[in-house]
Protein backbone atom coordinates (compact mmCIF):
# COMPACT_ATOMS: atom_id res chain seq x y z
CA UNK A 1 0.00 0.00 0.00
CA UNK A 2 3.11 2.32 0.55
CA UNK A 3 4.78 1.15 -2.39
CA UNK A 4 1.94 2.73 -4.36
CA UNK A 5 1.68 5.85 -2.93
CA UNK A 6 -0.58 5.76 0.49
CA UNK A 7 0.45 6.56 3.70
CA UNK A 8 0.66 3.68 6.19
CA UNK A 9 0.83 3.13 9.75
CA UNK A 10 1.76 -0.50 10.60
CA UNK A 11 0.17 -1.93 13.46
CA UNK A 12 1.39 -4.87 15.85
CA UNK A 13 1.15 -5.55 19.60
CA UNK A 14 4.43 -6.91 19.65
CA UNK A 15 6.39 -4.26 20.48
CA UNK A 16 9.67 -5.84 19.38
CA UNK A 17 8.51 -6.40 16.39
CA UNK A 18 7.70 -3.02 15.76
CA UNK A 19 10.91 -1.94 16.71
CA UNK A 20 12.90 -3.73 14.31
CA UNK A 21 10.31 -2.88 11.18
CA UNK A 22 10.71 1.07 11.87
CA UNK A 23 14.54 0.56 11.66
CA UNK A 24 13.97 -1.21 8.86
CA UNK A 25 14.47 -5.01 9.98
CA UNK A 26 11.84 -7.47 8.41
CA UNK A 27 11.40 -10.16 10.43
CA UNK A 28 10.86 -13.15 8.06
CA UNK A 29 12.66 -13.99 4.90
CA UNK A 30 11.14 -12.98 1.91
CA UNK A 31 12.58 -11.71 -1.25
CA UNK A 32 12.47 -8.06 -2.42
CA UNK A 33 10.59 -6.62 0.86
CA UNK A 34 13.19 -5.53 3.16
CA UNK A 35 13.58 -2.80 0.06
CA UNK A 36 10.31 -2.10 -0.12
CA UNK A 37 9.80 -1.35 3.76
CA UNK A 38 13.11 0.53 3.72
CA UNK A 39 12.37 2.63 0.73
CA UNK A 40 8.59 3.18 2.28
CA UNK A 41 10.31 4.33 5.90
CA UNK A 42 12.27 6.76 4.13
CA UNK A 43 9.76 7.95 2.09
CA UNK A 44 7.70 8.79 4.80
CA UNK A 45 5.04 6.65 3.88
CA UNK A 46 5.06 3.42 6.03
CA UNK A 47 5.28 3.92 10.04
CA UNK A 48 4.95 1.11 12.74
CA UNK A 49 3.33 1.52 16.38
CA UNK A 50 1.77 -0.74 18.78
CA UNK A 51 -1.16 1.81 19.55
CA UNK A 52 -4.18 1.01 18.41
CA UNK A 53 -5.18 4.50 19.51
CA UNK A 54 -2.97 5.90 17.44
CA UNK A 55 -4.24 3.40 14.67
CA UNK A 56 -7.44 4.43 14.60
CA UNK A 57 -6.62 8.30 14.79
CA UNK A 58 -4.73 7.76 11.58
CA UNK A 59 -6.48 5.75 9.49
CA UNK A 60 -9.85 6.02 7.11
CA UNK A 61 -8.99 2.44 5.86
CA UNK A 62 -7.88 -0.86 8.28
CA UNK A 63 -7.06 -3.71 6.93
CA UNK A 64 -6.86 -7.07 9.55
CA UNK A 65 -4.33 -9.15 8.54
CA UNK A 66 -3.22 -11.43 11.76
CA UNK A 67 -3.20 -14.89 11.67
CA UNK A 68 -5.72 -17.57 11.85
CA UNK A 69 -3.93 -20.59 12.99
CA UNK A 70 -4.83 -23.93 13.45
CA UNK A 71 -6.76 -24.50 16.66
CA UNK A 72 -4.95 -26.42 19.36
CA UNK A 73 -8.18 -27.67 20.17
CA UNK A 74 -8.90 -29.44 17.25
CA UNK A 75 -9.24 -28.84 13.32
CA UNK A 76 -10.79 -25.19 13.51
CA UNK A 77 -9.55 -21.98 13.14
CA UNK A 78 -8.29 -20.18 15.86
CA UNK A 79 -9.81 -16.86 15.56
CA UNK A 80 -8.48 -15.29 18.56
CA UNK A 81 -6.47 -13.09 17.34
CA UNK A 82 -8.69 -11.73 14.71
CA UNK A 83 -11.08 -11.13 17.65
CA UNK A 84 -8.60 -9.17 19.64
CA UNK A 85 -8.01 -7.02 16.84
CA UNK A 86 -11.55 -5.96 16.32
CA UNK A 87 -11.85 -5.81 20.21
CA UNK A 88 -9.17 -3.46 20.72
CA UNK A 89 -9.25 -1.62 17.72
CA UNK A 90 -13.14 -1.16 18.03
CA UNK A 91 -13.72 0.84 20.97
CA UNK A 92 -11.36 3.75 19.15
CA UNK A 93 -13.42 3.83 16.41
CA UNK A 94 -15.36 7.73 16.41
CA UNK A 95 -15.59 8.39 12.88
CA UNK A 96 -16.73 6.67 9.55
CA UNK A 97 -14.14 4.05 8.76
CA UNK A 98 -13.69 0.80 6.35
CA UNK A 99 -12.40 -2.22 8.09
CA UNK A 100 -11.00 -4.71 5.79
CA UNK A 101 -10.76 -8.00 6.56
CA UNK A 102 -7.68 -9.47 4.44
CA UNK A 103 -7.19 -13.02 7.37
CA UNK A 104 -8.51 -16.44 6.34
CA UNK A 105 -11.71 -17.19 7.97
CA UNK A 106 -14.47 -19.53 8.54
CA UNK A 107 -17.79 -18.69 6.39
CA UNK A 108 -19.71 -16.40 8.48
CA UNK A 109 -16.81 -14.79 10.32
CA UNK A 110 -16.92 -11.60 8.97
CA UNK A 111 -20.74 -11.11 9.28
CA UNK A 112 -20.47 -11.83 12.97
CA UNK A 113 -17.36 -9.52 13.28
CA UNK A 114 -18.90 -6.65 11.13
CA UNK A 115 -22.28 -6.75 14.06
CA UNK A 116 -19.39 -6.77 16.86
CA UNK A 117 -18.02 -3.65 15.71
CA UNK A 118 -20.94 -2.03 14.94
CA UNK A 119 -22.15 -2.64 18.71
CA UNK A 120 -18.71 -1.29 20.14
CA UNK A 121 -18.14 1.38 18.03
CA UNK A 122 -18.92 4.74 19.22
CA UNK A 123 -19.04 5.83 15.30
CA UNK A 124 -21.91 2.69 15.21
CA UNK A 125 -23.42 2.43 11.43
CA UNK A 126 -20.88 4.64 9.89
CA UNK A 127 -18.06 1.62 10.66
CA UNK A 128 -18.06 -0.45 7.82
CA UNK A 129 -16.56 -4.04 6.90
CA UNK A 130 -15.42 -5.87 3.34
CA UNK A 131 -13.63 -9.00 3.01
CA UNK A 132 -10.58 -8.83 0.47
CA UNK A 133 -8.97 -12.04 0.84
CA UNK A 134 -5.35 -12.60 0.17
CA UNK A 135 -4.04 -14.64 -2.49
CA UNK A 136 -0.32 -13.99 -2.18
CA UNK A 137 2.17 -17.01 -2.39
CA UNK A 138 5.33 -16.82 -0.01
CA UNK A 139 8.51 -16.52 -2.12
CA UNK A 140 6.36 -14.56 -4.19
CA UNK A 141 4.64 -11.86 -1.91
CA UNK A 142 5.79 -8.88 -3.49
CA UNK A 143 5.29 -9.57 -7.05
CA UNK A 144 2.18 -11.79 -6.06
CA UNK A 145 0.53 -8.03 -4.26
CA UNK A 146 1.76 -5.88 -7.00
CA UNK A 147 0.44 -8.11 -10.33
CA UNK A 148 -2.31 -10.14 -8.47
CA UNK A 149 -4.35 -12.59 -10.84
CA UNK A 150 -7.91 -11.09 -9.29
CA UNK A 151 -8.73 -8.51 -6.41
CA UNK A 152 -11.87 -10.17 -4.33
CA UNK A 153 -13.97 -7.46 -2.38
CA UNK A 154 -16.87 -8.71 0.01
CA UNK A 155 -19.36 -6.06 0.58
CA UNK A 156 -21.96 -5.93 3.17
CA UNK A 157 -25.60 -5.03 1.27
CA UNK A 158 -26.15 -2.07 3.44
CA UNK A 159 -23.65 1.01 2.82
CA UNK A 160 -24.50 1.99 -0.57
CA UNK A 161 -21.34 0.20 -2.09
CA UNK A 162 -18.86 2.41 -0.06
CA UNK A 163 -16.26 0.19 0.35
CA UNK A 164 -16.24 -1.13 -2.99
CA UNK A 165 -15.61 2.32 -4.45
CA UNK A 166 -13.06 2.63 -1.79
CA UNK A 167 -11.01 -0.32 -2.62
CA UNK A 168 -11.00 0.04 -5.92
CA UNK A 169 -9.57 3.42 -5.40
CA UNK A 170 -6.64 2.27 -2.87
CA UNK A 171 -5.70 -0.26 -5.48
CA UNK A 172 -6.35 1.87 -8.56
CA UNK A 173 -2.25 2.62 -9.29
CA UNK A 174 -2.03 -1.79 -9.76
CA UNK A 175 -4.51 -1.50 -12.48
CA UNK A 176 -2.42 0.50 -15.24
CA UNK A 177 -0.23 -2.32 -15.62
CA UNK A 178 -2.57 -5.82 -15.48
CA UNK A 179 -6.15 -5.91 -16.62
CA UNK A 180 -7.01 -7.38 -13.18
CA UNK A 181 -10.36 -8.70 -12.65
CA UNK A 182 -12.08 -6.88 -9.49
CA UNK A 183 -14.55 -9.04 -8.38
CA UNK A 184 -17.07 -7.56 -5.96
CA UNK A 185 -19.30 -10.47 -3.93
CA UNK A 186 -20.58 -11.02 -0.82
CA UNK A 187 -19.03 -11.54 2.27
CA UNK A 188 -19.94 -14.87 2.42
CA UNK A 189 -18.53 -15.69 -1.24
CA UNK A 190 -15.33 -13.40 -0.58
CA UNK A 191 -14.46 -15.48 2.57
CA UNK A 192 -15.12 -18.74 0.71
CA UNK A 193 -13.34 -17.93 -2.46
CA UNK A 194 -10.00 -17.86 -0.21
CA UNK A 195 -10.82 -21.31 1.36
CA UNK A 196 -11.84 -22.58 -1.66
CA UNK A 197 -9.02 -21.72 -3.76
CA UNK A 198 -6.40 -23.07 -1.09
CA UNK A 199 -8.76 -26.10 -0.84
CA UNK A 200 -8.71 -26.65 -5.03
CA UNK A 201 -4.58 -26.04 -4.79
CA UNK A 202 -4.59 -28.90 -1.84
CA UNK A 203 -6.29 -31.21 -4.15
CA UNK A 204 -4.36 -30.64 -7.18
CA UNK A 205 -1.72 -31.45 -5.29
CA UNK A 206 -3.03 -34.61 -3.43
CA UNK A 207 -4.64 -35.90 -6.86
CA UNK A 208 -0.94 -36.21 -7.95
CA UNK A 209 0.24 -37.77 -5.15
CA UNK A 210 -2.55 -40.20 -5.63
CA UNK A 211 -1.95 -40.57 -9.20
CA UNK A 212 1.52 -41.25 -8.16
CA UNK A 213 0.70 -43.79 -5.64
CA UNK A 214 -0.45 -46.06 -8.98
CA UNK A 215 2.25 -44.82 -11.20
CA UNK A 216 4.94 -46.60 -8.54
CA UNK A 217 2.69 -49.50 -8.69
CA UNK A 218 2.15 -49.62 -12.35
CA UNK A 219 6.36 -48.42 -13.38
CA UNK A 220 4.74 -45.21 -15.03
CA UNK A 221 6.71 -41.96 -14.30
CA UNK A 222 4.79 -39.00 -12.69
CA UNK A 223 6.54 -36.60 -13.86
CA UNK A 224 5.67 -37.28 -17.57
CA UNK A 225 2.15 -38.12 -16.91
CA UNK A 226 1.85 -34.63 -15.29
CA UNK A 227 3.53 -32.61 -18.17
CA UNK A 228 1.26 -34.96 -20.45
CA UNK A 229 -1.99 -34.07 -18.45
CA UNK A 230 -1.17 -30.36 -17.77
CA UNK A 231 -0.57 -29.54 -20.73
CA UNK A 232 -4.34 -29.57 -21.10
CA UNK A 233 -5.56 -26.30 -20.05
CA UNK A 234 -8.69 -27.40 -18.16
CA UNK A 235 -6.49 -29.04 -16.11
CA UNK A 236 -3.03 -26.75 -16.38
CA UNK A 237 0.47 -27.77 -15.01
CA UNK A 238 0.91 -26.11 -12.03
CA UNK A 239 0.24 -27.47 -8.69
CA UNK A 240 1.20 -31.31 -10.00
CA UNK A 241 4.79 -31.68 -8.77
CA UNK A 242 4.45 -35.04 -6.73
CA UNK A 243 6.28 -35.60 -3.81
CA UNK A 244 5.94 -34.71 -0.05
CA UNK A 245 3.38 -32.66 -0.67
CA UNK A 246 2.21 -29.33 0.83
CA UNK A 247 2.73 -28.08 4.10
CA UNK A 248 3.06 -23.93 5.03
CA UNK A 249 1.12 -22.01 7.31
CA UNK A 250 -1.66 -22.05 5.03
CA UNK A 251 -2.90 -24.93 3.02
CA UNK A 252 -3.01 -27.70 5.69
CA UNK A 253 -4.55 -25.42 8.03
CA UNK A 254 -7.12 -23.77 5.84
CA UNK A 255 -8.08 -27.51 4.20
CA UNK A 256 -8.83 -28.32 7.94
CA UNK A 257 -10.70 -25.46 8.95
CA UNK A 258 -12.81 -25.72 6.29
CA UNK A 259 -13.72 -29.00 6.79
CA UNK A 260 -14.78 -28.44 9.96
CA UNK A 261 -16.59 -25.60 8.98
CA UNK A 262 -18.31 -27.69 6.33
CA UNK A 263 -19.17 -30.10 9.18
CA UNK A 264 -20.92 -27.52 10.84
CA UNK A 265 -22.66 -26.43 8.37
CA UNK A 266 -24.54 -30.07 8.08
CA UNK A 267 -22.30 -30.76 5.16
CA UNK A 268 -20.61 -34.22 6.00
CA UNK A 269 -20.03 -35.56 2.97
CA UNK A 270 -17.78 -32.48 1.89
CA UNK A 271 -15.74 -32.67 5.08
CA UNK A 272 -15.34 -36.28 4.49
CA UNK A 273 -13.82 -35.35 1.07
CA UNK A 274 -11.32 -32.57 2.83
CA UNK A 275 -10.20 -35.04 5.19
CA UNK A 276 -8.57 -37.47 2.42
CA UNK A 277 -7.28 -34.86 0.58
CA UNK A 278 -5.74 -33.98 4.20
CA UNK A 279 -4.64 -37.81 4.12
CA UNK A 280 -3.42 -38.13 1.28
CA UNK A 281 -0.89 -35.27 2.02
CA UNK A 282 0.00 -36.58 5.70
CA UNK A 283 0.77 -40.42 3.96
CA UNK A 284 3.61 -38.51 1.73
CA UNK A 285 5.47 -38.56 4.51
CA UNK A 286 5.07 -41.92 5.08
CA UNK A 287 6.63 -42.78 1.86
CA UNK A 288 9.41 -40.94 1.97
CA UNK A 289 10.13 -42.50 5.20
CA UNK A 290 9.47 -46.00 3.84
CA UNK A 291 11.41 -45.33 0.67
CA UNK A 292 14.71 -44.24 3.01
CA UNK A 293 14.18 -47.45 5.23
CA UNK A 294 14.20 -49.10 1.93
CA UNK A 295 16.89 -47.99 0.77
CA UNK A 296 19.21 -48.38 4.14
CA UNK A 297 18.02 -51.53 4.66
CA UNK A 298 17.42 -50.22 8.25
CA UNK A 299 16.53 -46.70 10.00
CA UNK A 300 18.56 -47.65 13.50
CA UNK A 301 21.94 -46.06 13.55
CA UNK A 302 21.18 -45.28 10.03
CA UNK A 303 23.43 -41.51 8.91
CA UNK A 304 20.62 -39.57 7.27
CA UNK A 305 21.61 -36.00 5.35
CA UNK A 306 18.05 -33.99 5.19
CA UNK A 307 18.35 -31.22 2.15
CA UNK A 308 15.81 -28.77 3.02
CA UNK A 309 13.64 -28.26 6.25
CA UNK A 310 11.84 -25.24 5.09
CA UNK A 311 8.10 -26.00 3.87
CA UNK A 312 8.92 -24.72 -0.01
CA UNK A 313 12.38 -22.99 -1.54
CA UNK A 314 12.45 -19.21 -1.29
CA UNK A 315 11.10 -19.03 2.51
CA UNK A 316 12.24 -19.56 5.90
CA UNK A 317 8.93 -21.00 7.12
CA UNK A 318 8.82 -24.04 9.18
CA UNK A 319 4.81 -23.84 9.74
CA UNK A 320 3.61 -27.15 9.18
CA UNK A 321 6.70 -28.18 7.34
CA UNK A 322 6.53 -32.02 6.00
CA UNK A 323 10.62 -31.95 6.00
CA UNK A 324 10.64 -31.26 9.54
CA UNK A 325 7.77 -33.94 10.27
CA UNK A 326 10.26 -36.61 8.37
CA UNK A 327 12.98 -35.18 10.13
CA UNK A 328 11.15 -36.29 13.67
CA UNK A 329 10.20 -39.62 12.41
CA UNK A 330 13.41 -40.67 10.96
CA UNK A 331 14.62 -39.97 14.44
CA UNK A 332 12.31 -41.44 16.47
CA UNK A 333 12.76 -44.23 13.89
CA UNK A 334 16.40 -44.26 15.35
CA UNK A 335 18.25 -42.47 12.76
CA UNK A 336 20.94 -40.24 13.20
CA UNK A 337 19.99 -37.03 10.80
CA UNK A 338 22.02 -34.23 9.57
CA UNK A 339 20.47 -31.04 8.66
CA UNK A 340 20.92 -28.79 6.16
CA UNK A 341 18.48 -25.26 4.91
CA UNK A 342 20.10 -22.33 3.01
CA UNK A 343 17.41 -20.21 4.99
CA UNK A 344 15.09 -21.89 7.50
CA UNK A 345 17.87 -23.15 10.01
CA UNK A 346 16.96 -21.18 12.76
CA UNK A 347 13.49 -21.56 12.60
CA UNK A 348 14.11 -25.42 12.45
CA UNK A 349 16.68 -25.22 15.22
CA UNK A 350 14.24 -23.13 17.87
CA UNK A 351 11.66 -25.52 17.09
CA UNK A 352 13.27 -28.70 16.87
CA UNK A 353 16.73 -28.79 18.54
CA UNK A 354 17.76 -32.53 18.04
CA UNK A 355 19.47 -32.80 14.98
CA UNK A 356 22.80 -31.40 14.01
CA UNK A 357 22.25 -28.47 12.14
CA UNK A 358 25.19 -28.54 9.69
CA UNK A 359 27.05 -25.52 7.83
CA UNK A 360 26.58 -26.53 3.97
CA UNK A 361 24.78 -28.78 2.10
CA UNK A 362 27.75 -30.86 1.43
CA UNK A 363 28.61 -30.33 5.50
CA UNK A 364 25.42 -32.31 6.52
CA UNK A 365 26.46 -35.14 3.79
CA UNK A 366 29.75 -35.95 5.51
CA UNK A 367 29.67 -39.70 6.15
CA UNK A 368 25.86 -39.91 4.91
CA UNK A 369 24.31 -43.41 4.10
CA UNK A 370 21.18 -41.66 2.55
CA UNK A 371 20.53 -38.09 1.18
CA UNK A 372 16.75 -37.16 1.64
CA UNK A 373 16.19 -34.02 -0.91
CA UNK A 374 12.88 -32.54 1.04
CA UNK A 375 12.87 -28.57 -0.66
CA UNK A 376 13.85 -27.97 -3.58
CA UNK A 377 16.17 -24.95 -3.41
CA UNK A 378 18.09 -23.97 -6.41
CA UNK A 379 20.80 -25.19 -4.91
CA UNK A 380 20.02 -28.62 -4.05
CA UNK A 381 18.86 -29.09 -7.87
CA UNK A 382 22.43 -27.93 -8.70
CA UNK A 383 24.12 -30.19 -6.98
CA UNK A 384 26.35 -32.90 -8.90
CA UNK A 385 26.57 -35.97 -8.29
CA UNK A 386 30.53 -36.13 -8.37
CA UNK A 387 30.67 -33.47 -5.89
CA UNK A 388 28.94 -35.51 -3.43
CA UNK A 389 30.67 -38.60 -3.79
CA UNK A 390 33.93 -36.87 -2.16
CA UNK A 391 31.69 -36.77 1.28
CA UNK A 392 29.73 -39.72 1.19
CA UNK A 393 30.91 -42.89 -0.14
CA UNK A 394 27.25 -44.71 0.17
CA UNK A 395 25.50 -42.76 -3.32
CA UNK A 396 22.37 -43.41 -1.79
CA UNK A 397 19.44 -40.25 -2.75
CA UNK A 398 16.47 -40.22 -2.03
CA UNK A 399 14.64 -37.03 -4.34
CA UNK A 400 11.15 -36.33 -2.25
CA UNK A 401 11.05 -33.57 -4.58
CA UNK A 402 11.49 -35.42 -7.66
CA UNK A 403 14.03 -32.53 -8.14
CA UNK A 404 16.93 -33.88 -9.46
CA UNK A 405 17.29 -35.57 -12.77
CA UNK A 406 17.49 -40.04 -12.27
CA UNK A 407 19.35 -40.35 -15.55
CA UNK A 408 22.61 -38.39 -14.75
CA UNK A 409 22.65 -39.85 -10.58
CA UNK A 410 22.60 -43.48 -12.35
CA UNK A 411 24.95 -43.07 -14.78
CA UNK A 412 27.20 -41.61 -11.72
CA UNK A 413 26.22 -45.15 -9.88
CA UNK A 414 23.48 -43.49 -7.63
CA UNK A 415 20.95 -45.46 -5.88
CA UNK A 416 18.25 -43.23 -6.63
CA UNK A 417 14.66 -42.95 -5.26
CA UNK A 418 12.34 -40.62 -6.46
CA UNK A 419 8.80 -40.38 -6.17
CA UNK A 420 6.27 -41.86 -8.45
CA UNK A 421 8.84 -42.60 -10.73
CA UNK A 422 9.93 -46.30 -12.33
C1 LIG B 1 -0.63 -20.72 -0.59
C2 LIG B 1 -1.36 -20.37 -1.87
O1 LIG B 1 -0.63 -20.84 -3.01
C3 LIG B 1 -1.57 -18.87 -2.00
O2 LIG B 1 -2.34 -18.57 -3.16
C4 LIG B 1 -2.29 -18.37 -0.74
O3 LIG B 1 -2.49 -16.96 -0.78
C5 LIG B 1 -1.46 -18.74 0.47
O4 LIG B 1 -1.30 -20.16 0.53
C6 LIG B 1 -2.21 -18.25 1.69
O5 LIG B 1 -3.28 -18.76 1.97
O6 LIG B 1 -1.76 -17.28 2.31
P1 LIG B 1 1.93 -20.69 0.16
O7 LIG B 1 1.48 -21.19 1.48
O8 LIG B 1 2.93 -19.59 0.12
O9 LIG B 1 0.68 -20.17 -0.70
O10 LIG B 1 2.56 -21.93 -0.59
P2 LIG B 1 2.33 -22.69 -1.98
O11 LIG B 1 3.21 -22.12 -3.02
O12 LIG B 1 0.88 -22.79 -2.31
O13 LIG B 1 2.86 -24.14 -1.61
C7 LIG B 1 2.23 -24.86 -0.56
C8 LIG B 1 2.83 -26.22 -0.40
O14 LIG B 1 2.50 -27.05 -1.50
C9 LIG B 1 4.36 -26.24 -0.29
O15 LIG B 1 4.70 -27.09 0.80
C10 LIG B 1 4.81 -26.82 -1.61
O16 LIG B 1 6.02 -27.54 -1.50
C11 LIG B 1 3.65 -27.75 -1.93
N1 LIG B 1 3.49 -28.05 -3.37
C12 LIG B 1 3.21 -27.05 -4.26
C13 LIG B 1 3.58 -29.36 -3.82
O17 LIG B 1 3.82 -30.29 -3.01
N2 LIG B 1 3.41 -29.62 -5.15
C14 LIG B 1 3.14 -28.64 -6.05
O18 LIG B 1 2.98 -28.96 -7.25
C15 LIG B 1 3.04 -27.33 -5.59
Amino acid sequence: MAHIGHDVLGVDTDPGKVAKLQSGEVPFFEPGIDDIVRDNLTSGRLRFTDSYVEAADFADVHFLTVGTPQSELGFGANLSYIDAAVDTLSPHLNRRALIVGKSTVPVGTAQRLARRMRSIAPAGDDVELAWNPEFLREGFAVRDTLHPDRIVVGVESSHEGRAAKTLAALYSPLSTDDDIPFLITSLATAELAKVAANAFLGTKISFINAISEVCEAASADVTMLAAAIGADKRIGREFLDAGLGFGGGCLPKDIRAFMTRADELGLGDVATFLQIVDNINIRQRSRVIDATREVCGSLDGARVAVLGVAFKPNSDDIRDSPALDVVGQLQLQGAIVSVFDPKAMDNARQVFPTPNYSLSALDACQGADVILILTEWDEFRALQPEELETVTGSKRVVDARNCLDPLCWRAAGWNYRGFGRP
